[in-house]
């Protein structure tokens, strides 16, 4: 019986992607054109099998109304937008005119525009300026790792009972249990994961899949 999670070689990870929902073009061409356009920064996309798993799990949980925190180039709003029937709605959030001006173009490819509504500015702004009353059915936190306690305490009184919060690099890479590793975002989410574990408005597990994504249910 297996107890643990296998370690993903290049090679394994090569073997999953191929034998999961396939990459369209239109995350194909975003993918490159992220690269082409911000080398250096396109690593912060999300990975096509975490794309499809989180597709998939909007489309289980029958969400309509959902909130993403860090949008970038647009990778995974449009990955959770397709998971959202035609009449749904997804609020993103970001700070960056020029990394969201490609979002906007990939939405319209896609043809998700009309589902998204981009708000620009700090997330906690705009997360505190909403009602706070439960909203949402799902939410993907992927934004400033030592700003994530603060979105967690905007997003849970919005989430209706049984929504599921998701929140991403919650590995940091490996450096979650690496003593020597003390910079601000490492810090932030080893805060953020002991935070969780101590709230019983969630029940929640962490995830190896990319850097490690953590799926809370509120109760
Ligand atoms: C890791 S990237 C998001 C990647 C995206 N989810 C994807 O899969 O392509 C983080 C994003 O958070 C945004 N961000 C950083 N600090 C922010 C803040 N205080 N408020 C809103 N967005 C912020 C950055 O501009 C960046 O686009």
């Amino acid at each position: 019986m297996t107890r643990s999670t296998e370690t993903i070689t290049p090679e394994l990870h090569s073997y999953l992607v191929a034998h999961s929902e396939p990459v369209d073009d239109v995350l194909t061409d975003l993918a490159a054109e992220t690269e082409r356009l911000f080398p250096g920064f396109a690593g912060m996309q999300i990975g096509p099998e975490q794309g499809a798993f989180m597709t998939l799990l909007a489309q289980a949980v029958g969400a309509r109304d959902v909130v993403e925190v860090g949008t970038f180039t647009g990778y995974s709003s449009i990955c959770l937008a397709r998971g959202i029937p035609a009449d749904g709605a997804l609020l993103a959030c970001d700070i960056s005119e020029e990394w969201t001006s490609v979002a906007r173009r990939y939405w319209e490819r896609a043809e998700v525009a009309d589902r998204i509504t981009l708000e620009l500015g700090p997330a906690l702004d705009t997360l505190r300026a909403l009602p706070r009353e439960p909203r949402f059915d799902l939410a993907f936190l992927d934004a400033d790792k030592p700003g994530y306690v603060g979105y967690w305490e905007e997003l849970v009184p919005r989430m209706r009972p049984g929504g599921l919060l998701l929140a991403d690099n919650t590995l940091s890479h490996g450096r979650v249990v690496d003593p020597a590793s003390t910079d601000a975002s490492v810090q932030g989410i080893r805060d953020f994961n002991d935070r969780l574990v101590a709230d019983d408005r969630v029940s929640q597990v962490l995830l190896p899949i990319g850097d490690g994504l953590t799926l809370a249910r509120k109760r």
